[in-house]
C-alpha cells in the first residue's frame, strides 16, 4: 500500500547546478549504491549494500531528497506468519482434518465420545464444529450413543495448502497465490492460527538529476589525516574519515633496543659519571706485571696458576715498563722502602712479563695509578675480564667487572663504605652491608653484600680496601687510594630475576623480545 510521504521532496526541474552541489560522503554512498543499482532502493537494501545502519540512510535519503537527486517513498508491507495454533495444525493438521482421518481408519463412523478422548476437549470442539459446517460429517444418534459420520471425503485445501507455506517462513501478502487469498482472510479470523504483521518499508528512486549526474561527484574520498588545507577549503565535509580499531589484532613490532646486560652497563656508567668519576679502560691482554705483581700478588699465588689464569702462547711475553720492576721486585722481596718486609722470595722478571688475559680489572686501575700519581684521582670502568672457569648456570669464562678507585688526600675506609653504599643505593639496592674480607693488595679489606627482599637471600657484590703501601709506594703514589671491584652479571642476574648467568650470552631472543627496554630502569627506580 503507498503511504501519502511524509518525505517530502522538492522536485527539481532540469539537471542540478553541480557547481552548486556539495554532499557529504553518506550522501555519496547512498548515490552511488542508487545508480549502481540502477533501480530503487529500500532502506535496508542501501544499507546492506554500502554497509551501514539504516539510520544513516535514512538521514543520507532525507539529505539527498531535499536535494532533488532522490525521492523517498514510504510503503506498508503486510507479511503473514504463523501463530502459535498455527504451528500447531501446520505440524499435525487441522482439527477437522484429524478427525476426518479417524473417520477414516474406523469406516466411516466413530463414537462422539471416543472422537473426544482421542483428540482432546478443545481441538474435538473445533474439529466437529468446522467439519459439520463443512459438510464432511453429520451426527446421528442411535440408541443411547452419539455418532459422527463421514459423509464426504475433502482433498486439500486452500488453508492446508497456505499451512504448508507458511509453515517454511512468513510470507508477504503479495507473495501468497491468488488462490489462496480467500484462504487468507478465513483463516484470519480463526484465532491463534496467523499472524499478520505489518512493516514500513522506505524505497529510494533515484531522480533523473541523479541518474544524469557525472559519476565522478559521487567518489567518496577516505582520508586518514585532516589536514590543515583540507579545514581551510571546506572539503574536510565531504571527505570520508577512515575509522581505526585501535584494538585490532596486529602483528608483534620488535624495535631495536639494546641488550639487557649493555642495559645495565649503561646504567652503572651514569651512575659512576653522576657520582664525578671518569670513564677508564685498558687493554684485555694484559702483562701479569700489571694483573699481579704491580698488585703485590706473589709470584706462587695460586690465582695466578693456569688452571685459574688464560696465559698467552702467542706472544707469551711483553714488555715490562721498566722504571718500575726494581721498585716492585723490592716490594716482593723484602718490602723495600714500603715499611713491609714482603714476601720473603726471589722475585723472577719472566713471571712477570707474561701474557694472559686479564682476570680482573684492577689491573686496569692499577696502570692508571701509575701514571697519575697525583691526587684527586677518581676513576671507573666497567669492562671484560677473563677466567679459567668450566661454564656453568653461575660461571662463565668471561664476564664484566665494576671497577673503581679514589686517591685523594683525606680519604678514608669510610668514604669508601660510604661511596659503595651510595652506588649500590643509585643500583635500587638499599640494603648493602659490609664483611671483613681479604685481597692480596688491599688493607683493611671488606666485602659489600645486599639483601635481596624478594629473594630473601644476600647477594655478594664488591671486593674493597685501600690499596696496601707495597702496590701503591713503588708506583710513587703518596695518598691512600680506596679501591674496589665485582662482578656485574652476578648483579644482573638479580635485576632479571634469572638464576642462569648465561641468559645473558645464548641470545635467547624470545627473553630478550620479552622484556620492555624499560624494564630495567623501572625496576631500579629510575623511572
Ligand atoms: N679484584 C678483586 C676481584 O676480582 C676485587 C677488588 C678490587 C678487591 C679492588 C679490592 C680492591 O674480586
Amino acid at each position: 500500500m503507498r503511504l501519502k510521504s511524509r518525505w517530502r521532496c522538492r522536485d527539481r526541474e532540469g539537471p542540478v547546478i553541480v557547481s552548486e552541489l556539495v554532499l557529504h560522503w553518506l550522501e555519496r554512498e547512498v548515490a552511488r549504491a542508487l545508480k549502481r543499482a540502477g533501480r530503487p532502493l529500500t532502506f535496508e537494501e542501501a544499507a546492506e549494500l554500502i554497509g551501514r545502519d539504516v539510520g544513516s540512510i535514512a538521514k543520507a535519503a532525507l539529505w539527498l531528497s531535499s536535494k532533488g537527486l532522490v525521492t523517498v517513498e514510504e510503503y506498508e508491507r503486510r507479511f503473514y506468519g504463523l501463530g502459535e495454533e498455527g504451528r500447531i495444525y501446520a505440524e499435525r493438521g487441522f482439527p477437522e482434518r484429524r478427525l476426518i482421518e479417524m473417520l477414516k481408519a474406523a469406516g466411516g463412523r466413530l463414537d462422539l465420545k471416543i472422537l473426544e478422548k482421542e483428540l482432546g476437549e478443545k481441538e474435538f470442539r473445533i474439529g466437529v464444529n468446522w467439519a459439520r459446517r463443512m459438510g464432511w460429517i453429520d451426527i446421528e444418534k442411535i440408541g443411547e450413543n452419539v455418532y459422527a459420520r463421514l459423509v464426504s471425503e475433502p482433498s486439500e485445501l486452500p488453508e492446508e495448502h497456505l499451512l504448508r507455506i507458511l509453515r517454511d517462513g512468513e510470507r508477504e501478502a503479495s507473495e501468497i497465490p491468488e488462490d489462496l487469498r480467500g484462504a487468507c482472510q478465513r483463516l484470519a479470523s480463526r484465532p491463534g492460527v496467523l499472524e499478520v504483521k505489518i512493516k514500513r518499508i522506505h524505497v529510494l528512486k533515484p531522480s533523473e538529476a541523479l541518474l544524469k549526474l557525472d559519476d565522478s561527484l559521487l567518489e567518496v574520498r577516505e582520508v586518514t589525516r585532516l589536514t590543515p588545507s583540507m579545514l581551510v577549503s571546506g572539503e574536510w565535509r565531504q571527505v570520508r574519515f577512515s575509522r581505526f580499531d585501535v584494538q585490532a589484532p596486529t602483528p608483534p613490532v620488535f624495535a631495536g633496543k639494546r641488550h639487557p646486560l649493555r642495559e645495565l652497563i649503561r646504567i652503572v656508567r651514569e651512575v659512576f659519571v653522576e657520582m664525578g668519576f671518569e670513564e677508564i679502560k685498558g687493554p684485555l691482554v694484559e702483562l701479569a706485571f700489571w694483573n699481579f705483581d704491580a698488585l703485590f700478588q706473589p709470584q706462587d699465588h695460586p690465582a695466578r696458576e693456569m688452571h685459574d689464569t688464560f696465559y698467552l702462547a702467542e706472544p707469551e711475553m711483553g714488555d715490562l715498563p721498566m722504571h718500575l720492576v726494581e721498585p716492585v721486585k723490592r716490594a716482593h722481596e723484602d718490602g723495600g722502602d714500603t715499611g713491609s718486609t714482603g714476601w720473603g722470595y726471589k722475585w723472577r722478571e719472566d713471571e712477570a712479563r707474561k701474557l694472559l688475559l686479564r682476570t680482573h680489572t684492577t689491573a686496569t686501575t692499577i696502570r692508571w695509578l701509575a701514571d697519575h700519581r697525583e691526587p684527586p684521582v677518581k676513576v671507573f670502568s666497567v669492562d671484560r675480564i677473563y677466567r679459567n672457569e668450566k661454564v656453568d648456570w653461575k660461571h662463565l669464562a668471561e664476564f664484566h667487572q665494576i671497577e673503581g678507585i679514589v686517591m685523594g688526600e683525606n680519604v678514608s675506609f669510610r668514604d669508601l663504605l660510604g661511596l659503595i653504599k651510595e652506588f649500590y643505593a643509585r643500583l635500587g639496592l638499599k640494603n648493602v652491608r659490609f664483611r671483613p674480607s681479604y685481597f692480596p693488595y688491599t688493607e683493611p679489606s671488606a666485602e659489600a653484600i645486599a639483601y635481596l627482599e624478594d629473594k630473601k637471600t644476600w647477594l655478594e657484590l664488591i671486593g674493597m680496601g685501600i690499596f696496601r703501601p707495597e702496590v701503591t709506594r713503588p708506583m710513587g703514589v703518596k695518598h691512600r687510594v680506596l679501591a674496589w671491584g665485582g662482578g656485574l652479571e652476578r648483579l644482573a642476574l638479580a635485576l632479571y630475576d634469572l638464576d642462569d648467568i648465561r641468559t645473558f650470552y645464548i641470545n635467547d631472543l624470545n627473553w630478550i623480545r620479552s622484556l620492555p627496554s624499560s624494564y630495567l630502569r623501572r625496576r631500579i627506580g629510575l623511572i
